[in-house]
């Protein structure tokens, strides 16, 4: 065990990361790219529902044979959506076993082939070696290796690139979106099994330079059923958090292990998107037809007591459904969506900070008991 991971629960490691350590030099998260039955559906859910931008597209009309893949933004968060044309795609294999989800958790680095051998050099078990794809708009440099499950971390460096996205893609131009607010991505959690948090906490320590930032054992995250442990790592300049949970031993069925009982493999459980204005963002998704998980109305009747004051109209979070957490630093306000596929596999987390950079340990209780709710009613609690 490393010397991090034996910390106290729930401490804050601010100590600054020399840039020896930082390796990787992350500048952001490039994209998150799912794998899904049906791209064009999928994409019109992203585009309607959620309010991101159509902007690239790759198919059959594109020279693309293999795969139809849409493109969309809204703000910094870039999704990529691909279906695959045929039975034999590994794209298709990926999603007849898991379901829709995340097969690509994308990062911009300057230099794909300093980012591939520091991190397999560290153990890293390589996807594919720095590769270059060129066509009229330049070099697109890409280099990737595994992560939790069959998960890909690739590598990406554009400076050399002109184009939309990636060679084969070409601009969308006739799709306008109502924007909802959502800024960029927060923070991605990924499910593992069992007794494998430490084991990829010290892989993304290891191989990836990260460090661990905080961590919540089963007393911070359990109900009267089930349990959760959680570490949460981060990048050398923090724009990058990974969570990890493992379920925990509990009465009944961990939401964690019922995840892995649908994908079939550890995989991304959750993709945190922030936005400067929750109560306009939330208010919008609704009307749109998003669906978020409901706490018991006993929540709110302790909450001001709870967080104290907040900017924001009490009776408007109450409405909405958003939860609210405070600690040294300040409060944030998140609500989470019911799944959003039809295995009870990932969902969506929309968030708002107002200093604290924690993920809203206060609600960890309230939350997973109208979680289990929800697996209860799908006979899996
Ligand atoms: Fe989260």
């Amino acid at each position: 065990m490393t010397k991090l991971a034996s910390k106290p629960a729930s401490v804050t490691d601010s100590r600054p990361m020399t840039e020896e350590a930082d390796f990787l030099q992350i500048k952001s998260i490039d994209h998150v790219h799912f794998y899904v039955g049906n791209a064009n559906h999928a994409m019109f859910y992203w585009w309607k529902a959620y309010g991101f931008k159509p902007v690239a597209y790759s198919g059959l009309e594109t020279g693309n044979r293999d795969f139809a893949s849409y493109v969309l933004e809204s703000g910094q968060a870039r999704f990529v959506l691909s279906a695959a044309y045929g039975p034999t795609s590994e794209i298709a294999a990926h999603q007849m076993v898991h379901g829709d989800g995340v097969k690509v958790i994308a990062l911009e680095v300057d230099d794909v082939e300093k980012a591939w051998k520091e991190t397999t050099s560290r153990g890293g078990k390589s996807a594919w070696s720095p590769r270059e794809q060129k066509d009229d708009f330049g070099i697109f440099r890409t280099s990737a290796i595994y992560t939790y499950g069959e998960t890909l971390h690739v590598f990406v460096d554009r400076d050399d690139y002109k184009g939309v996205f990636a060679p084969t893609y070409r601009p969308i131009k006739d799709k306008e979106a109502q924007s909802v607010g959502l800024a960029a991505i927060d923070h991605i959690v990924g499910n593992v099994q069992l007794g494998k948090m430490n084991e990829w906490v010290n892989y993304y320590h290891k191989v990836m330079g990260f460090r661990q930032l905080m961590h919540f054992d089963d007393k911070d995250i359990s109900t009267e059923y089930s349990a959760l442990m959680s570490k949460v790592m981060q990048n050398g300049n923090g724009r990058v958090k990974f969570p990890i949970n493992e379920p925990a031993e509990g009465k009944k069925k961990s939401q964690i292990e019922e995840y892995l009982d649908y994908y079939l493999t550890p995989g991304a459980q959750h993709v945190a998107l922030i936005t400067g204005d929750i109560i306009k963002t939330v208010t919008q998704l609704k009307e749109n037809g998003v669906e978020f998980l409901r706490v018991p109305e006993t929540y709110y009747e302790v909450l001001p007591d709870r967080v104290g004051k907040i900017d924001e109209d009490m009776k408007a979070i109450h409405d909405l459904g958003i939860l609210v957490d405070r600690d040294d630093e300040g409060y944030l306000l998140q609500i989470f969506t019911k799944s959003i596929q039809d295995r009870p596999t990932m969902f969506i987390e929309v968030i708002e900070r107002h200093g604290s950079q924690s993920f809203g340990k206060g609600n960890f209780k309230a939350l997973f008991e109208a979680l289990e709710l929800e697996q209860e009613k799908r006979g899996n609690l």
